[in-house]
């Protein structure tokens, strides 16, 4: 089998966290974009004559953000343990994902080298912005840290549906068994 059960096990448990992280982060960026839930909260109670002003529609906006962020910083917790996990599985079986052979195989070293980077950035920067209360760190490095957290989302966003659909195209292609040997069975 050319990925062990452990290296399974962790990949459909990143794929779940990492599914809800850029879940929870898209969902930030679009429908529970801050600016637009403050508009539309001091729209509708001015629509019953309630004049409740920015801050207090901040207030609520925040509020809504609040399970989201919860969500979002549970399966963070996760992603902490999962990269443990895997870097004890790089120990014990080194690093299987390195292949040179075909283009198709250095694009994937690539981009799963940058995949294990980034991993790394996001837990760091996501665990000094989680316990940025306790750490009692400035408030303008807790504002770059979030920024280039919210930056190098945008890598896994592209990855998540990118690298599905070369996994899937890859496997057909070159009908390999990779799809099933990374755990999925199909006829
Ligand atoms: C959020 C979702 C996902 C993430 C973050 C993810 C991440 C990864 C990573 C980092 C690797 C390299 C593992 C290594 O050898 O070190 C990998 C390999 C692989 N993944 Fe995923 N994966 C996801 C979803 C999926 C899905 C849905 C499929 C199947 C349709 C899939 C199929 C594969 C396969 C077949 C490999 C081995 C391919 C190869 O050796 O290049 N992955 N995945
Ligand atoms: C691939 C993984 C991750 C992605 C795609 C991601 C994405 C994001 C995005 C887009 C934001 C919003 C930034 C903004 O408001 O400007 C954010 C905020 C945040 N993330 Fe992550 N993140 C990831 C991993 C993590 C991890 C591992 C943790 C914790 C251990 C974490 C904790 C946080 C916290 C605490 C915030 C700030 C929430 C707030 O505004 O109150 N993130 N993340």
């Amino acid at each position: 089998m050319k990925y062990s059960i452990m290296l399974r096990l962790w990949h459909w448990l990143n794929a779940l966290s990492i599914f809800i992280l850029v879940g929870t982060a898209l969902l930030r960026k679009t429908f529970f974009d801050t600016d637009t839930l403050i508009e539309s909260i001091a729209k509708s109670t001015q629509e019953y004559g309630a004049n409740i002003g920015y801050e207090m529609a901040e207030v609520i906006a925040k509020a809504i953000h609040r399970p989201l962020w919860e969500w979002h910083i549970a399966f963070g917790y996760l992603l902490v343990f999962l990269l443990i996990f895997r870097i004890f599985i790089f120990v014990k079986e080194g690093v299987s994902y390195v292949d040179t052979v075909t283009i198709y195989n250095k694009l994937s070293t690539v981009i799963y080298t940058m995949f294990y980077s980034l991993t790394f950035f996001m837990v760091l920067s996501g665990l000094v912005l989680a316990q940025s209360d306790q750490l009692e760190a400035s408030s303008f490095i807790l504002h770059d840290i979030k920024n280039l957290h919210d930056t190098a989302a945008w890598f896994f966003i592209f990855f998540v549906p990118l690298h599905i659909l070369s996994v899937v195209a890859n496997s057909a292609l070159k009908k390999d068994k990779s799809l099933s040997q990374m755990g999925i069975e199909h006829r």
